[in-house]
């Protein structure tokens, strides 16, 4: 409901117009300029871009949305500011609540959806071929009723027909995802799937998964109802209707990768098991979960891929405030398969053995575990809650030998007076004060690219190595790109409604003068790539050079010079 407001606010205020009444502005360029209202200066630095509908501070650093801007200007919390600009705009907050007019919009969308789950779950009591299925993968019939599984036949119109049959018009199904309207005549969405209904909390179907029963490779495996109001995928957990009671009583939550991992959980009697939908994991999927409890246990493949997301699971759960362990299933296994093989007992054991994120980090690093050291200090300083990072830190000083720590502490403060930074004078101290490493030009280049041309966003973030970025923020930027559906553009309105006023900062900054130049863009990003490829590599040699490590110095050195040859 807020964001609604927030949205229809946004559309009846602009930027411009709002900040006139406070400062006195001029145009320059794309933009318009005038003297800072937050801090004292004779030539103006402070910006507004109508296009972002966004204002930034080139001398204090202030930025944001016109949100942000009342805040700060008026003193007032994000809800005083959200009543302020209704009223402003004439948009009632409680009467919009009950005058909903999507109201009956949003209805009919569900109505849509429990008709054709139905007809799924009766075309699946008909197609022996998909019974057969799930016999074979041991999903017993119980199971099959609760999750309410279906099947989509392979016509090319049978749901749709039915759906018109029924009364509902093409404008809703259109709307619903659940027949594609295209050029050509109009057809169903899932042929020939196994279907999943994805149930919103009340337990009513609001969009669907289905899996391909053909082993064909031409055809993805799985594919999900395209997003409409009900439904985002940034969002929804699947099953999390049936795993809510649970999860409260458990006091976490598990998380898996897929339908099937969720299907045999629950099976086996753990009941507490959730999946993201075809997104890896993101701040709206724990934001979710977070209200039930703040613990999540995290489940990912051991191979390379697998353990690059639980770093980024571990990060966004700090991010969140929130408490996570870790379990690495082996060689291709995934919880549907252990299940199955290995039986409850065993599997209550394996995430008995869970690690700690601090554990975790230091299990991944092996010999060299200064890196690991590393590593988790960077990802911690995601983290704003006081008491998570003592903990975190306590169980690291714990673990970690005396030796390691102060080695790392020696790294740290050798480079941070080397810049001229204040040195830290402990661990703690170095992290409570919330202080990030600079972000590298080319960071920052790579980040004015993505966040001026959100069409260009995904591209840069599938090229580039997390762990090369230095910068959390610019880390936690590509993380989020990443996390959005395939299809689905970086918007700057979204990054800046859910992060603190240093990302906002940087984040206006970045994009009301993007600075860039627009002809050479992909050779920009490829030097940029590159550059921090080299730059991380060269932090590395000269780690293995202090430790005297030979063979990690000798392998590092090999890596850099296949590097530079490249073209
Ligand atoms: P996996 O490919 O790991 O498969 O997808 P799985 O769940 O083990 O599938 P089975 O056991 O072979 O049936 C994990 C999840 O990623 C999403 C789905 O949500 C799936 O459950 N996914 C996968 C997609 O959205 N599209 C795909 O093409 C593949
Ligand atoms: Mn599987």
């Amino acid at each position: 409901m807020k964001t609604d407001v927030i949205d229809e606010i946004k559309s009846r205020i602009d930027i411009h117009d709002l900040v006139s009444e406070y400062v006195d502005l001029k145009r320059a360029g794309q933009n318009y300029k005038g003297l800072c209202p937050f801090h004292s200066e004779k030539t103006p630095s402070f910006m507004v871009n109508t296009a972002k509908q966004i204002f930034h501070c080139f001398g204090c650093g202030k930025g944001g949305d016109i949100f942000s801007f009342i805040m700060n200007y008026e003193n007032m919390t994000f809800n005083e500011a959200i009543s302020f600009l209704a009223g402003k705009a004439g948009v009632k907050i409680e009467t919009m609540h009950h005058h909903d007019p999507d109201r009956g919009n949003k209805e009919a969308l569900i109505a849509a959806h429990e008709e054709a789950s139905r007809f799924f779950m009766h075309n699946l009591k008909d197609s022996k071929q998909a019974l057969a299925y799930l016999a074979e993968r041991g999903i017993k019939p119980e199971m099959i009723e609760q999750f309410s599984l279906g099947y989509a036949k392979g016509e090319r119109d049978s749901l749709l027909k039915h759906l018109r049959a029924t009364g509902f018009s093409d404008t809703l199904l259109k709307k619903s995802g659940l027949a594609y309207f295209g050029s050509g005549e109009a057809h169903d969405f899932f042929r020939d799937r196994l279907i999943f209904p994805i149930f919103d909390l009340r337990g009513k179907a609001v969009a669907f998964g289905g899996r391909t029963l053909s082993s064909s490779k031409n055809i993805p495996k799985y594919l999900n109802s395209p997003e409409h109001p009900l439904f985002r995928k940034s969002e929804s957990c699947y099953a999390l209707h049936m795993a809510k009671n649970s999860i409260v009583q458990k006091g976490y939550s598990i998380i898996v990768e897929g339908y099937f991992d969720v299907i045999a959980c629950h099976q086996f009697g753990f009941v507490n098991a959730i999946a993201p939908l075809g997104t890896a994991l993101t701040p709206g999927h724990l934001k979710k979960l977070k209200k039930l409890s703040p613990k999540v246990l995290l489940t990912f493949d051991a191979d390379q891929a697998g353990i690059s997301a639980a770093r980024r699971g571990i990060e966004l759960v700090y991010a969140e405030g929130m408490i996570s362990k870790i379990v690495l299933l082996s060689d291709g296994e995934d919880p549907d398969t252990f299940l199955r093989k290995y039986g409850a007992e065993q599997f209550r054991k394996f995430l008995g053995g869970a690690l700690s994120p601090v554990r975790f980090f230091l299990s991944k690093a092996g010999k060299n575990k200064i890196e690991g050291v590393r590593q988790f200090l960077a990802i911690l300083s995601s983290c704003n809650d006081p008491l998570l990072r003592d903990d975190a830190l306590r169980e690291l000083s714990d673990l970690a030998s005396e030796k390691v720590m102060r080695r790392e502490l020696e790294i740290i403060s050798r480079k941070s007076s080397a810049e001229g930074r204040r040195l830290p004078s402990s661990v703690v101290e170095l992290n409570s004060t919330g202080e990030t490493p600079e972000m590298s030009k080319e960071e920052e280049i790579l980040l004015r690219i993505a966040l001026s041309l959100p069409r260009m966003a995904r591209r840069i973030a599938e090229q580039i190595d997390f762990a090369n970025l230095a910068d959390p923020l610019a880390r936690r930027i590509f993380e989020r790109v990443l996390a959005l559906p395939q299809d689905e553009e970086l918007s700057v309105d979204a990054l800046l409604s859910d992060c603190n006023p240093e990302e906002r900062s940087a984040i206006s900054r970045l994009t009301i003068d993007p600075g860039i130049d627009m002809e050479e863009i992909a050779k920009n990003v490829s030097d940029c790539i590159g550059k921090i490829r080299l730059k991380h590599i060269n932090m590395r040699i000269s780690e293995a050079k202090d430790k005297g490590d030979a063979d990690a110095l000798f392998s590092l050195l090999r890596e850099r010079t296949s590097l530079t040859k490249k073209p």
